[in-house]
């Protein structure tokens, strides 16, 4: 049967999002399906900004970042009548299946669509790299490469300064990508939301690490830890005379969200929205398409929604025996 399929990409946008809604859009017209791209994510759902996509249409995406669909945060989607509204344009636009590219907001939007019986494919894409099952999400690694970029041109000014520096790296509740680009910077102390801390033990790492002869030094703080670079800053500020030092700030902020995706992005996106074609010629769906132990798997929405992913921890230990 010819079938409609939909695309649509929500939440935080993310480098490789473009690859995955190529690859998606290819695989459909390859099968002789019509495929069609659902503009800022499920606010344009709600509001049918609904569009034809063609092979040409996607044509030099692969390259480029952020999403030729645009995305947004939908607050109306999280109520019933808005997904109701959402599933009216759908039925109006004879569209047969939706595959939705996010992150764990616009999964939990699957979850509930699929839950009104409709058809949903989801991928998994956020540079948080906190969706439940799988080992890495899209745009991750060039998320980190943009973070580990301004880490290392920080601490270049660091040195030559002598002085301590502090980067805020996003991560929403989640400290991956802040423990994975201090390990990868060699960050003096890492702050992830998981361990909390007390800033009075961070400035004593930091002064030990000064008397074994350590002229400058790096910190690396996920936005969402109780103590981040906000709470910090202002923590050192407040007990400067005492601690006898002070720390350079830097948020790095929506950088990270942008440029172009490196090679594993547009790779990782290319498969993911291939398998997510896949999944709905084999007329699967409420699944998440994500990527573990090297290759595509599926993972039930409702595990998505009610898990979280664990966090290495081992690995700040590591990169606290690494720091001396
Ligand atoms: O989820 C991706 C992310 O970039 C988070 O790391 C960050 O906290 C959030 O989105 C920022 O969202 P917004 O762009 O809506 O401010």
């Amino acid at each position: 049967m010819r079938k409609r399929i939909g695309i649509l990409t929500s939440g935080g946008d993310a480098p490789g999002m473009n690859a995955a809604i190529r690859a998606a859009v290819r695989m459909g017209i390859n099968e002789g399906w019509e495929m069609y791209g659902v503009r800022h994510g499920y606010q344009g759902l709600i509001h049918g900004e609904i569009i034809p996509l063609g092979a040409r249409d996607v044509g030099g995406i692969i390259e480029c970042g952020g999403t030729m669909l645009h995305t947004a945060r939908c607050p109306e989607f999280e109520k019933h009548e808005g997904r109701l509204k959402a599933l009216y344009t759908l039925r109006e636009n004879r569209i047969d299946a939706l595959i939705i590219i996010g992150g764990n907001g616009s999964q939990s939007g699957s979850y509930e669509l699929s839950r009104m019986d409709y058809p949903v494919v989801g991928v998994a894409s956020t540079i948080d790299n906190d969706l439940y099952g799988c080992d890495i999400t899209i745009g991750v690694h060039t998320a980190l490469n943009t973070a580990l970029e301004a880490i290392d041109k920080l601490r270049v000014t660091a040195s030559s300064t002598d002085r301590v520096f502090l980067v805020e790296v996003m991560g929403r509740e989640y400290g991956y990508l802040a423990l994975i680009s201090g390990i990868a910077g060699g960050a003096e102390a890492i702050i992830i939301p998981e361990v909390e801390i007390d800033p009075e033990d961070i400035a004593s790492e930091l002064y030990s690490a000064y008397k074994r002869g350590k002229s400058h030094a790096m910190v690396v703080v996920a936005e969402g830890a109780q103590y981040n670079a906000e709470g910090l800053a202002k923590y050192f500020q407040d007990h400067h005379e005492r601690l006898g030092f002070e720390l350079r700030v830097t948020r790095l902020g929506h950088v990270q969200r942008g440029g172009d995706p490196v090679v594993f992005d547009r790779l990782l996106g290319t498969r993911l929205g291939a398998h997510a074609l896949e999944c709905l010629k084999n007329n699967k769906s409420g699944i998440l398409v994500g990527y573990r132990g090297g290759k595509e798997v599926t993972i039930p929405l409702s595990d998505v929604v009610n898990n979280r992913r664990e966090l290495e921890l081992d690995l700040l230990k590591l990169a606290g025996v690494l720091a001396k």
